[in-house]
Order: structure tokens, then sequence, then C-alpha cells
């Protein structure tokens, strides 16, 4: 089984964009953990980040029928976009949302999530050992379903 890793806008930048939020590890570095994570539950990884909020909405289309399931960094997209909540909806694969940083510890803006409605878990605040949690808990999942 292979799972989908996406991470929106700006999550490029991760490693030297505001490291007193997002920390040092880089998205390369994300992406090594998740593949080191997935393989501790025998599952494959696709990883994917982008800055468009389309080419999101159509890499969510993509995994259906092809990947068990999603974890999900929209980046500023989980506060704006009505069209990546209905994506989730819409593929009806397990998403799990993750945020690197505690985002109700942060700006108003970013306490609203238009994902988390539609998300199956939420992990928030738990730095990038989020997404292991988030793997971890699709894998649990799967072995439920
Ligand atoms: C984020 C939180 C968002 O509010 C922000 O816009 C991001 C990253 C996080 O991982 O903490 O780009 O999703």
């Amino acid at each position: 089984q292979t799972i989908l890793i996406l991470n929106g806008p700006n999550l490029n930048l991760l490693g030297t964009r505001e490291p007193a939020v997002y920390g040092h590890e880089t998205l390369a570095d994300v992406e090594a953990l998740c593949r080191e994570e997935a393989a501790r539950h025998g599952l494959e990884v696709e990883f994917l980040q982008s800055n468009h909020e389309g080419t999101l909405v159509d890499a969510l289309h993509a995994a259906r029928g092809t990947h068990a399931g999603v974890v999900f960094n929209p980046g500023a997209y989980t506060h704006t976009s009505i069209a990546l909540a209905d994506a989730v909806s819409g593929i009806e694969l397990p998403v799990i949302e993750v945020h690197i940083s505690n985002v109700h510890a942060r700006e108003a803006f970013r306490h609203h999530s238009f994902i988390s409605p539609v998300a199956r878990s939420i992990v928030i605040g738990a730095g990038t050992n989020g997404y292991r949690l988030g793997i971890a808990q699709l894998a649990h999942l799967l072995t439920e379903e």
C-alpha cells in the first residue's frame, strides 16, 4: 500500500522559514523521516509539495484509487480553502491533517481550519514528529479497515 504525504504552500522553505516556529529541519529531512516511519509500517510513500491550490486539489484526486490514505499539511490554505476541503471529502480516503506548529497558540486567523471537519484525524503542534504520528495513525486505521 502507498500513502501520499502532501505539503502545501511555503513548506518548501522549511528549515529556513521562521525556524523559531517551524524548526531547523528541511522538507528533505521531513521526507526522510516520513519514508522511515512508513517503512516501519510496511507502507510506500509518495511525497509531494506544491505552492498551488489547484495542484494540491489534483494531487488529492490522483490519490483516489491509487493510494490508501493521505497525510496532509495544507499550510495557509488550511485557513482559506473550501476547494481543498471539498477535495478531501470527495476522494473518500482517510486524510490525516498535520500542522507542525500549534496553530491555536498563534494568530486568530490560524484557529479556523476548513480541513479539520473533513479530516479523519488531526495532529497539531508536535513539530515534524507530527508527520510520524500522522503516518502511524494512518497505518493504524488501515489495519482496522
Ligand atoms: C502550518 C500552519 C499554517 O498556519 C501555516 O500557514 C503554515 C504551516 C504548520 O504546519 O504549522 O504554512 O500548516
